[in-house]
């Protein structure tokens, strides 16, 4: 979902992000916040507890733009993700990912923390990729139906 403004959030011994009890709100900026859409099914481990990604206004269209053009600082990611990120024989599916683990994988690809040859192929991709980008492109390849 996009959103300037999110509830204020902590995260709790389990490590779960949860909204602060009546803590208001505040700016989202360049992040991705995931709350559970109740906490208290959520705390539970309840399997049919729902949960909402909340990414900056504009960043799917963006996200898609970059994905399917590169927009001149990367390649197309359909190339090798295939047509709507749906994976292509051993290049993974990216549509429906959890958007953070996306971001998350997109920074290593980044920094260079994995040297298998595969790997190799992500960073080229990477290399010239802002936080907003990463952040555009994780929300736009959550947001489409695996
Ligand atoms: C040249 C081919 C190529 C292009 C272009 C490419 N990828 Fe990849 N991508 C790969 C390969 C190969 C892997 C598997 C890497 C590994 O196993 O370490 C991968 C893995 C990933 C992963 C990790 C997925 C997971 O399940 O852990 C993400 C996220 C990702 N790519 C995002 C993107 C995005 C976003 C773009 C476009 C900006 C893109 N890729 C463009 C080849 C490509």
């Amino acid at each position: 979902m996009e959103a300037d403004t999110v509830p204020k959030s902590w995260v709790n011994a389990a490590r779960m992000r949860l909204p602060l009890p009546n803590g208001g709100t505040e700016s989202l900026g360049s992040r991705i916040i995931e709350l559970p859409q109740d906490p208290a099914l959520a705390t539970a481990r309840d399997p049919k507890s729902a949960f909402i990604a909340y990414v900056p206004p504009g960043s799917v269209a963006k996200g898609e733009m970059l994905a399917t053009t590169g927009g001149g600082k990367t390649i197309s990611c359909t190339v090798c993700h295939g047509d709507g990120l749906k994976g292509f024989g051993n290049i993974p599916e990216l549509a429906g990912q959890h958007p953070i683990y996306i971001a998350r994988q997109l920074f290593g690809f980044k920094a260079g923390t994995s040297k298998s040859a595969a790997a190799q192929q992500m960073q080229k991709v990477a290399e010239n990729l802002t936080t907003d980008d990463i952040v555009a492109l994780a929300a736009y390849a959550a947001s489409q139906a695996p």
